[in-house]
């Protein structure tokens, strides 16, 4: 069975569907690890209460190449195949992404190019787009910029709110991470 790794800083409700997608069949796979830089993370939480493998570490203060190297122990020890971040609001160092070239996942909640960085769905509503959406893709050294893999649209309303937008793109998002990932993994 193909392994999984998850990167996440907050919430959690994309690692949640995750698990949700392997616990009713959809996805072909296991959790091998679960790692928080934030300590008290919901998500985190959710996979203690779940008997999942979960790390709690704290990257206040830690450079990032060190901080890496913790969870990269961490991540070799669970021997996993693909390394999913979920709202890993941590930008990973040169080293950490080369040594898993083509192996590290990250879902955003807009259609890359355009509206990277954070609050992609405020400044999909400020520059006034008509369709946003999420995507999934390769994570490379720079920020949203990795190869492609998968993208849903998602239309914006009359009357949204930042509130309301992410609401409507977090289904989609829901939806299309754990389906490209079994893409991927069943290419592995
Ligand atoms: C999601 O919108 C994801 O696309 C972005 O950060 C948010 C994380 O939400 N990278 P959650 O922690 O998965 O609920």
């Amino acid at each position: 069975m193909k392994r999984l790794a998850i990167l996440l800083s907050g919430r959690g409700s994309n690692f949640q569907a995750i698990h949700r997608a392997i616990a009713e069949g959809r996805l072909k796979a296991e959790i091998g690890c679960v790692i928080s830089n934030v300590p008290d993370a919901p998500g985190i939480e959710y996979a203690k209460a779940n008997g999942l493998p979960a790390y709690a570490l704290s990257s206040k203060g830690v450079p990032r190449a060190d901080f890496d190297l913790q969870v990269k122990r961490i991540i070799d020890e669970a021997k996993v195949d693909l390394i999913c971040l979920a709202g890993y609001m941590r930008l990973l160092s040169p080293a950490f992404i080369q040594a898993y070239a083509g192996k590290i996942l990250n879902i955003h909640p807009s259609l890359l190019p355009s509206f990277p960085g954070l609050h992609a769905q405020k400044q999909a509503l400020d520059h006034g787009v008509k369709i946003t959406g999420c995507t999934v893709h390769l994570v490379d050294e720079g920020l949203d910029t990795g190869p492609i893999l998968a993208q849903a649209a998602v239309p914006v309303m009359e009357g949204d709110t930042e509130e309301t937008l992410s609401a409507r793109v977090l289904v989609e998002e829901h939806r299309l991470y754990s389906e490209t990932i079994g893409v991927l993994l069943r290419g592995l």
